[in-house]
Formats: C-alpha cells, sequence, structure tokens
C-alpha cells in the first residue's frame, strides 16, 4: 500500500508504523497519537530491533519488504517486552522464522510470560556484544525503564543508541526525524511522555545517565521506540532527561480541581490568582475539562500542587479521587501541597486530599481551606491570602 523504510545511515533503517488515531495509552491521552518503532540492521545477520503493536504487523512487514525480504531476516532483538512493542512478535516469527531471538534475561522470561512462543529466546546480559558481521550490537539491561526487562541496544560503529522507551514520545508524524519536527512540539511531547512513564524511575535515569557517561559512549544517534528519531544534537533531549529526572522545584504552581456546583471553582480561581501575586506561573485545571495526563505533565517542573475537591458523600470527588490515584503512582518528588474544597454537610474532601499529598511524599504546608455552601466576597479574599501564602512559602522554599 505504499509503505515505505527510512533510512538512518548505510545499514539501518526505521521499518515501524504510525497509529494516527490511538488517544488512550493505558490512561495516559495521546491526543497527537504515536508510533511504534522498529529497526532494520543489515548486516550478515540482517536484524530487526523491535516489532510494533499487533495490529500493525502488516504495516511493519511492508516496509521492511522495501529493503529486504522479511523472510531473510535472521536476528530479532527484543529490548522491551510491554505488547506496543512485541504484541507483533508471535506473528512476525511465523513469518520470518528468525535462526534467533535476543531479550535481556528478564526479557526473554516476560516474552514466554506473555506469547508462550514455544521456542527458546537467547537471554543477553548486561555489557554482552552480539556480532552482526561487520558491525557488532552491545546490549545494555535498563531495569525499571520502563519495565524489569527493558534494555538498550547500542551499535558503535554507527554510534547509533537503540533506546527503547527512553527519549521518546507519543508523537504521530509523517516525518521521522526530530530535527522536521518544531522543539516546542518535541519538548512538550517528551516531557508529557517522561512525566507519565518515566517519572517514578527518575533515580534510576540519573544513574543511566551517569553510567553513558562513565561508559563513554558516543551517541550520533538517538533511536526511541516512540516518536521521531534524534540524528541532529541528540543531547538536547538528554539534557531534557536529566532536568526532568532531577525534579527541581520551580516557580510554578498547578491548582488542579473539580467542581459540584461551581463553589470550588470560585475557590479555585481565587487562590489561583494570589498565588499569581506572588509572581508564580501558575495552571490552573479543572479535571473533566483536563486530562490526567495533561495534569502530571504541567506538575513536572512544579514546585506548588493545590488540589481541590468538593465533599462528596463524606468523600472526594470521584474525578480527584482518580488524580491522586494516579499522581501517587507516579511519585512526584520536591514537591510541597495544600488541599482546599467547598462543602454543605460534613467536608472531609480537603482533609482527604492532604492525607493523600503526605502519602506521595507532598510536604503539606497550609491547613486546609474549606468553605461551607457559597463562597461570598469574604471567602474569597480569605482563599486569595491563602494563595498568596502558598506562593510566598514557595518563593521561599526555592530562593
Ligand atoms: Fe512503549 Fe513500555 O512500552
Amino acid at each position: 500500500m505504499g509503505f515505505s523504510a527510512v533510512k538512518l545511515s548505510d545499514r539501518v533503517y526505521w521499518v515501524g508504523a504510525v497509529d494516527w488515531t490511538v488517544r488512550d495509552f493505558h490512561g495516559y491521552s495521546t491526543s497527537r497519537g504515536t508510533t511504534y518503532n522498529a529497526y532494520l540492521v543489515l548486516d550478515e545477520k540482517i536484524t530487526l530491533i523491535d516489532t510494533v503493536k499487533a495490529p500493525f504487523k502488516e504495516e511493519m512487514l511492508a516496509r521492511i519488504a522495501t529493503v529486504v525480504a522479511p523472510a531473510d531476516i535472521d536476528y530479532i532483538i527484543s529490548n522491551h517486552a510491554e505488547m506496543d512493542h512485541s504484541g507483533a512478535l508471535p506473528l512476525v516469527i511465523d513469518v520470518i522464522k528468525p535462526e534467533k531471538i535476543f531479550a535481556s534475561i528478564m526479557g526473554a522470561k516476560a516474552l514466554e510470560e506473555h506469547f508462550h512462543l514455544g521456542r527458546e529466546v537467547v537471554a543477553v546480559k548486561d555489557g554482552e556484544s552480539l556480532p552482526l558481521g561487520k558491525l557488532t550490537v552491545k546490549f545494555f539491561e535498563t531495569r525499571m525503564l520502563h519495565w524489569p526487562d527493558s534494555m538498550v541496544s547500542y551499535i558503535p560503529d554507527e554510534r547509533l543508541l537503540f533506546s527503547q522507551d527512553g527519549f521518546g514520545m507519543h508523537l504521530a508524524s509523517s516525518e521521522r526525524f526530530a530535527d522536521e519536527i518544531p522543539l516546542p512540539t518535541l519538548k512538550f511531547e517528551a516531557a508529557k511522555y517522561y512525566a507519565n512513564i518515566l517519572l517514578p524511575y527518575s533515580s534510576l535515569v540519573l544513574k543511566l545517565l551517569e553510567r553513558i557517561k562513565e561508559l563513554g559512549l558516543e551517541v550520533n544517534i538517538i533511536a526511541p521506540d516512540h516518536g521521531p528519531i534524534w540524528r541532529k544534537e541528540p543531547l538536547t533531549v538528554v539534557s531534557w532527561y536529566k532536568d526532568w529526572a532531577e525534579q527541581r522545584p520551580t516557580a510554578k504552581a498547578v491548582v488542579v480541581y473539580d467542581t459540584m456546583w461551581q463553589s470550588t471553582d470560585f475557590m479555585a480561581r481565587a487562590i489561583a490568582e494570589g498565588i499569581a501575586g506572588e509572581g508564580i506561573n501558575v495552571k490552573l485545571m479543572r479535571l473533566r475539562a483536563n486530562d490526567r495526563s495533561d495534569v502530571m505533565t504541567e506538575m513536572l517542573d512544579a514546585g506548588l500542587v493545590v488540589l481541590g475537591s468538593p465533599t462528596l458523600n463524606n468523600g472526594l470527588f470521584p474525578t480527584v479521587a482518580d488524580m491522586l490515584v494516579y499522581m501517587k503512582g507516579l511519585k512526584p518528588k520536591n514537591k510541597v501541597g495544600a488541599a482546599f474544597g467547598s462543602y454543605g454537610w460534613s467536608g472531609e474532601a480537603a482533609a482527604l486530599i492532604n492525607d493523600e499529598l503526605r502519602a506521595m511524599g507532598v510536604e503539606v504546608i497550609a491547613e486546609p481551606l474549606k468553605v461551607k455552601y457559597v463562597p461570598d466576597e469574604n471567602n474569597l479574599q480569605q482563599c486569595w491570602n491563602w494563595g498568596r501564602g502558598l506562593g510566598q512559602r514557595l518563593k521561599e522554599r526555592i530562593k
């Protein structure tokens, strides 16, 4: 159907798939779609690096066929067993009948547990090399980035790093290279990916960056498993990762809330104005108008998170509870926070938010702010003052 491969070098081609329509990636809103990147290395042993999500198998095979006959592929390397990269593997094995399949030690187990392949997956060790002919691939384990099985593959002669989920982003495009896409788009989507996929493993990201430095790996091309390939200035995305992994708080606040009869909304707006009165950059995000994954993206570099909920049946409003569960799993660090909300009868919600913030390691810097029923002018002034106080505390914290 006219699918083609894209040349990265004389010996390496992109042969993945573009998913223009996916809008949900296990709870993360992929509003610009994504790509599942697979790569073909031409050598004495023709090698396929990763595959694609199962429904895109034919697209990948069609792209491969523009370079070599799929049945001529000798090796498959699986850098990551998650099904957006391995879903097509059993079907592709049937077509290609590769001589060998390689994965990390954990990857070999994970592929068996997913697909019950009925054939050996050769487990490679951290630091091991695989000769392909003229080129050699080196493997480095990157456990928990993003799964326990994850590894990256590096071809020293090409200075090319197949970085799997790392340095990727969910962005469908007709362009295959980062230098063909506006930098703000790349930075936004890479940040969204980091905030929603890799954030809990930030300490491992920092260790990995340190290891790459210690090993003296020279990288001219970063070829991730999602989104565009970095062939010019690949250290751009590496330096972004260092900043995001360090999670240094900045003069930015995110006010996240939902509302039943607009009272918590009135409070949120007054609080946001108060924070902004201290010269802090504020993002006001009502849940049901903003996806949880977009909220996490804004929280990535925020120093202050303020969450608000009306009390519903002695508890949290459901969207706020959803946000807190999602946020807790992503383990943000180095943030201060506070909670607010309107109520009619009992008013538990703000205190429940504070409990959740503390449980996830956010330092709560103010008593919960509650207003009964509809806030009047005095209440709104109180909200503004409370917000300004939060802004002052943040400024003191990041001095
Ligand atoms: Fe793109 Fe962890 O899978």
